[in-house]
């Protein structure tokens, strides 16, 4: 008996053996994951712990640590060590010994103090495999072999070549602000501020139709990466409805191609040349158009590549807010006006035409969800942002005028929490006053999840300062357009 056991334990573990595979990495890794896998993360494993590879050992599936403290699944690109997908569990896994995965039928990431953490819909796979192309699959052995599931379906921040990005599919930022989506005819980008906000785009790229057109009722369009070094859109296979070309294409670049929704709001190409990623494509080419390039309440100056702030007169920009001015009688905050500013987004904002400044303050003065405007005084165009105020465009035409609200605080200026439970008080008592006791407590709730909402952003905001920016006040420029400002400040004074 004893003999026949060991037996069976040399047998399966040369199955094992042959089913083993040392990856670019020198890791000896699985090739599939049967039902009934199990792995646990080993905190001595370094950033990444492989445990599926591909059958050409480029991809990996397996542990990654994102930081000191958590864990997440990807599919890395080893000779780079680049993550090419994550799962984003809803809550982040703790760095810790106890975290780990298994597979019966789904994919399951667990850690054995709070339970499921993540997994894939319920399914009765046979076995995961990750593809040469670095699609993860939970696959039925049958005659085709049936996918239940694949995570090219669900791309996390970037999509590789031959993915398909459909119309379900969302592209979200590593640090979850931004993120990408098809419309009908369009592809576009998005800021993400959470709850009470609607998304605002900033970059729409509509489909030219210029060798085919999309057809309604056709289906949804879908866009896909070609290795050729182009982004296409099509409604049917091989008739792209449109091309974005790369700076590479048709160079005969044989080099892994990505496409990356960056945390500094940038949607970038790369190919592998066999040392880096050369970049060859960037929806937005001028650092000063990203969203939220100088933070928020910032301005960014073109030609100089240079951050200052909306508000001149403090040291540093007004803290991020989150959320909309509703629920608290639309008079909670202050104005700030500023001459010869614009926004990069406005062609994909919309507008309102209007007789002067003032009533284009008046249409957002009134609208709880509007955070401020932008004036042309040449046009009558009006600009509303019904999203908490990020960075605009210092322009030396000062017939564009802004005009933004800031949320008052208990103590203004004032970061992080303090202000929040001042404005709490403040709130109440002001309605106390007026003997609406009911609102109190709704009103509390609502501010004091706002403030939760702020704080969280806050702390989110704080590592995403763009490269090659130089942060710092105006003061050290001595352009005619910082002395234009310098007059426009005392103007308002
Ligand atoms: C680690 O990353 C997670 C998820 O992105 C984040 O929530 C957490 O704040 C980060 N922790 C540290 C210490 O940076
Ligand atoms: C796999 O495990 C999960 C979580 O324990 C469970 O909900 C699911 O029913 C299991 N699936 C199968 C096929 O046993
Ligand atoms: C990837 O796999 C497919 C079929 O599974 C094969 O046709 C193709 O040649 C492989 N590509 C590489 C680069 O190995
Ligand atoms: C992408 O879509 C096309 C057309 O629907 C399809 O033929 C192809 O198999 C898809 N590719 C992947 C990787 O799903
Ligand atoms: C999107 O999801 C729906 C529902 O799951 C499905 O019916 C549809 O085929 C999917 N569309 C695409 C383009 O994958
Ligand atoms: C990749 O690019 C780097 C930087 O431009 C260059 O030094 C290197 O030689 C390139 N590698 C290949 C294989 O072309
Ligand atoms: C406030 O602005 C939002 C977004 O532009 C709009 O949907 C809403 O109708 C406006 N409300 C009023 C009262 O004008
Ligand atoms: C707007 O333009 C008009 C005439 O073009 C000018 O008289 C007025 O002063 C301008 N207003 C502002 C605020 O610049």
């Amino acid at each position: 008996m004893a003999k026949k056991q060991s037996l069976c334990g040399f047998l399966s573990l040369l199955i094992i053996h042959l089913a083993i595979k040392t990856s670019a990495a020198g890791t000896p890794t699985l090739q599939q994951l049967n039902r009934g896998f199990t792995a646990s993360f080993d905190q001595s494993a370094g950033s990444f712990q492989p445990l599926l590879s591909d059958p050409t050992g480029i991809f990996s599936f397996g542990f990654l640590q994102i930081n000191s403290s958590n864990l997440d699944l990807a599919v890395i690109h080893l000779p780079s060590n680049q993550p090419i997908w994550r799962a984003i569990p809803g809550r982040p896994a703790q760095r810790s010994g106890s975290a780990f995965l298994s597979f019966n039928g789904s994919l399951l990431f667990s850690d054995q103090n709070s339970g499921v953490l993540w997994s894939t819909p319920a399914t009765a796979g046979d076995r995961v495999v990750l593809l040469n192309s670095s699609n993860l699959q939970i696959i039925k052995v049958a005659e085709p072999i049936d996918v239940l599931w694949q995570s090219f379906d669900f791309p996390s921040d970037t999509i590789v070549q031959d993915q398909n990005f459909t119309s379900n599919a969302s592209l979200f930022s590593t640090n979850q602000r931004y993120s990408m989506r098809l419309g009908s005819n369009y592809l576009a980008l998005f800021m993400e501020f959470g709850r009470g906000v609607e998304e605002p785009m900033y970059w729409k790229r509509t489909a030219l139709q210029a060798k085919n057109q999309i057809v309604a009722g056709e289906g949804p369009i879908y866009a896909q990466l070609s290795p050729l070094g182009f982004l296409g859109l099509y409604q049917k296979e091989n008739a792209p409805v449109d091309v974005l070309s790369f700076d590479s294409f048709a160079r005969g670049i044989t080099g892994f191609r990505r496409l990356t929704l960056e945390a500094d709001g940038n949607l970038r190409a790369y190919y592998w040349n066999d040392t880096i990623w050369v970049s060859d494509y960037k929806a937005i080419s001028e650092l000063c158009e990203l969203p939220s390039a100088c933070g928020a309440y910032g301005l960014c100056r073109a030609e100089e590549k240079r951050c200052g702030c909306i508000d001149t007169r403090s040291h540093g920009c007004l803290a991020a807010d989150a959320g909309d001015l509703c629920g608290s009688g639309n008079d909670d905050f202050w104005v700030l006006r500023r001459k010869g500013v614009d926004l990069a987004n406005k062609e994909v904002l919309g507008f309102v035409k209007v007789e002067s400044l003032k009533e284009c303050e008046e249409l957002c003065k009134r609208n709880c969800s509007c955070w401020g405007a932008v004036y042309n005084n040449a046009s009558g165009y009006c600009y509303e942002m019904d999203y908490p105020i990020q960075t605009l465009l210092e322009v030396g035409d000062e017939n564009k005028i802004g005009f933004f609200k800031v949320r008052i605080m208990g103590n203004r200026g004032g970061r992080g929490g303090g202000g929040g439970g001042d404005k709490v008080r403040k709130t109440a008592e002001a309605l106390v006053v007026v003997g609406v006791l009911a609102a109190v407590t709704l009103a509390g709730v609502g501010v004091y999840r706002l403030w939760r909402a702020r704080r969280k952003r806050g702390e989110r905001a704080d590592g995403s300062r763009v490269e090659g920016l130089a942060p710092g006040p105006y003061r050290d420029l001595n352009s005619s357009s910082f002395r234009s400002i310098e007059m426009f400040n005392s103007f308002r004074k």
